[in-house]
């Protein structure tokens, strides 16, 4: 039996509806912290297990009778490194045959304020023994509006980028990816992929492709962390929020995104969908 965590999330969700679609035979259980969480993935026919990372008799539970595991990581980023250990410490009590984890492009050079708990949790995995596959995500494509703010109504984008190009790859094809991951195993065995779209580009093309698309003059400015911050704190934004812009920012500022692969392409099986596309679709709503 497959588990998946992050069950109820975006990409825990999508993956399990590739997985249900492509594969009707699928044995297939969701872990999520609630049964309320799990009630819609029980009606898809998915198994559900409750447990949440930070307690390990739940997760310990969880993990009986299962093959493959594709841990999600963990939305709440105190602590994490210490969450999944939780899960590949039960993993291997288990028996778990093959590990699956969501790492951050290009983890191990720790580029960016997130990569240090994927890059711990990747030797963590490598350290247990059991088989394993990562893929180190790129942002997400759909995130893209959350970076834009308010920039397609007021005709100007700030954001720092220190002139790095970013490469954002769409959430919904790496649960497709995952997904076929999950079904051919074996194929997978202790590879690391890099998952990011076919071109990275930077925030000033961005806003060129904005202005294209929309057809409204949208002017990039390349500003510092710290003035965003000011300007983010000025604009009375939860100090929560301000965090994660600023965290956001600094992996762009630190050309945590500026790479390019085709790991993504060869294991959709086609191009994955560029950000122009994405844009002109986005915004043209
Ligand atoms: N590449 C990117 O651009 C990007 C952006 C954002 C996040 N991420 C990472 O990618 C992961 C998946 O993305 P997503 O969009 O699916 O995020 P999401 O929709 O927020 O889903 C996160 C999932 O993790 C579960 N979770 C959080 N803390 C947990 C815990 N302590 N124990 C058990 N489950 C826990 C959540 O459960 P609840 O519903 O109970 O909270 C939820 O099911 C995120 O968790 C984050 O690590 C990547």
């Amino acid at each position: 039996m497959i588990l998946i965590t992050g069950a109820n999330g975006h990409l825990g969700s999508q993956t399990i509806d590739f997985l249900l679609t492509n594969n009707s035979d699928a044995d297939v259980a969701g872990l999520v912290r609630s049964a309320e969480k799990g009630a819609e993935l029980k009606e898809k026919g998915v198994k559900i297990r409750i447990g949440d990372y930070t307690d390990y008799p739940s997760i310990e539970k969880a993990v009986q009778g299962i093959d493959t595991l594709l841990l999600i990581s963990s939305s709440t980023l105190k602590g994490r490194t210490d969450q999944h250990n939780n899960v590949i410490q039960a993993a291997k009590e288990a028996g778990i045959n093959h590990i699956f984890y969501t790492s951050i492009v290009e983890a191990d050079k720790e580029l960016s304020l997130l990569s240090r708990d994927h890059a711990a949790t990747e030797k963590l995995i490598k350290n247990s023994g059991i088989s394993y596959t990562i893929y180190r995500n790129a942002f997400y494509m759909e995130f893209l509006p959350l970076f834009l703010g308010d920039a397609l109504e007021t005709g100007h984008w700030a954001f720092p980028s220190d002139g790095n190009a970013i490469n954002l790859a769409l959430r919904l094809e790496m649960a497709e990816v995952l997904a076929n991951g999950l079904a051919n195993a074996e194929e997978h065995k202790n590879s690391i992929y890099e998952i990011t779209s076919a071109q990275a580009y930077s925030l000033e093309e961005i806003a060129d492709m904005l202005s294209e698309a929309s057809g409204k003059e949208i002017s990039y400015s390349d500003i510092s962390v710290s003035e965003f911050e000011q300007a983010l704190t000025e604009a009375g934004l939860p100090e929560e929020q301000i965090a994660i812009s600023v965290m956001t920012a600094t992996t762009f500022v630190n050309g945590a995104l500026d790479f390019t692969y085709d790991d993504m392409q060869k294991l959709l099986g086609r191009k994955p969908t560029g950000l122009e596309t994405y844009i002109s679709e986005f915004a043209n709503q």
